[in-house]
């Protein structure tokens, strides 16, 4: 009895080594543990021997049991991982990581940055909670002004309900810049701020930081109290463009941004330009170009028009560049304000913008 104890231990331990996974070391458990298990069989046995017998067999058949039940915890671990020396088949081929994907918008946002900077052009970030000075007054609209009216502002309720224990300075910086360094101008009057409704505050900030001559973009998401349909959205992505320099006329204003409509589209699209009006700008232009859903045809994506508004332009105001340190006298400037989320609405051919922002992975997962 006593060698066949050691005969099925040593048995157990031969298979143990063979085990690789938790199904075949489960079978294992029970073909020589389970209530019919061999080692359990043969240790019911003990009942039958004579005392003297008992005494010194039991012994080692409670030991043998104790032992194999412990390797078979240990080998369990190591097999689901958590033991300290898991076994790695490096010969095996590698398992494939899902990626994930990049938002359309921030794609057009990405290949738009890279356009711009090789035209020279810095990129700035901006604040998204944003002070009414640089969301309007900074932008030649002062309070009581019509224009107001056309932004659909969402006022932040002040005093903060949870005042934060310091004034929150404004970050505000270029790429890759510690923020630090812009904090001098923009350390507001923070008891009237607005999400901001557009990205053309960027443009005062970025004059007073950087001075003139600048050319920056600033891409970001802006802010208004819309009705949302097919085409509007609360929250959107506009990328602002302003470029100030001595001589600088309409004629350079329609020349990048055509480079920039082909850019995107890879193509030459159809544009035309209308007169438009923004306090900040004068001229003021509005550049559309024709539904690449549609074709011209009339579509939800333009409102049946068949045309698209996303670039507002115009040259920049003489008081706006005042505000922003710059002598109008000696230089001029241009400003847009491309609608990135449209943008991305026709390069993609998308004809409702509440996709964008609706999480939905089977939208995402296309791009
Ligand atoms: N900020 C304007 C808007 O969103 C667009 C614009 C920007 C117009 C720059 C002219 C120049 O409504």
């Amino acid at each position: 009895m006593k060698d066949e104890i050691i005969k099925i231990k040593e048995e157990i331990l031969a298979e143990l080594k063979k085990v690789k996974e938790s199904e075949a070391l489960g079978n294992l458990e029970t073909k020589y543990l389970g209530r019919k298990g061999k080692l359990t069989v043969l240790l019911k046995q003990i009942a039958g021997l004579s005392d003297e017998e008992k005494k010194e067999i039991g012994r080692l058949a409670n030991q043998t049991k104790k032992e194999m039940i412990s390797k078979f915890k240990e080998i369990k671990s190591v097999i689901s991982g958590k033991g300290e020396d898991t076994f790695v088949d490096v010969t095996l081929p590698g398992e494939k990581r899902v990626l994930g994907h990049l938002h359309p918008v921030t794609i057009v946002q990405n290949e738009l940055e890279d356009l711009f900077k090789s035209m020279g052009f810095m990129v700035l970030d901006g604040p998204e909670l944003e002070s009414d000075y640089f969301n309007f007054e900074a932008l030649n609209i002062p309070s009581h002004h019509p224009a107001r009216d056309m932004q659909d502002t969402f006022y932040v309720a002040t005093p903060h309900p949870n005042p934060l224990p310091h004034p929150q300075p404004l970050s505000f910086a270029r790429r890759g810049e510690s923020k630090e360094r812009g904090q001098e101008e923009t350390n507001v009057d923070q008891s009237d701020m607005v999400m901001r409704t557009h990205t053309s505050p960027v443009q005062v900030r970025g004059m007073l930081k950087y001075g003139a001559p600048l050319r920056c973009v600033a891409p970001g998401r802006v802010f208004r109290a819309e009705a949302i349909d097919a085409v509007h959205e609360h929250t959107f992505d506009q990328m602002e463009g302003l470029m100030v320099d001595e001589n600088i006329s309409i004629s350079n204003l329609i020349a990048v941004m055509k480079e920039l409509i082909n850019g995107i589209f890879g193509r030459e699209v159809e544009t035309r330009v209308r007169p438009g009006y923004f306090p900040f700008v004068e001229p003021g232009i509005e550049l559309d170009i024709k539904c690449t859903i549609c074709n011209g045809s009339g579509c939800p994506g333009c409102k049946h028009s068949g045309w698209l508004e996303i670039l507002p332009a115009g040259q920049v105001h003489p008081k706006v560049l005042e505000y922003g340190g710059i002598d109008p006298d000696k230089y001029s400037g241009f400003a847009f304000g491309l609608g990135l989320t449209r943008l991305a609405m026709m390069k993609y051919k998308i004809n409702d913008t509440r996709l964008f922002n609706s999480g939905d992975l089977r939208f995402l997962r296309q791009f």
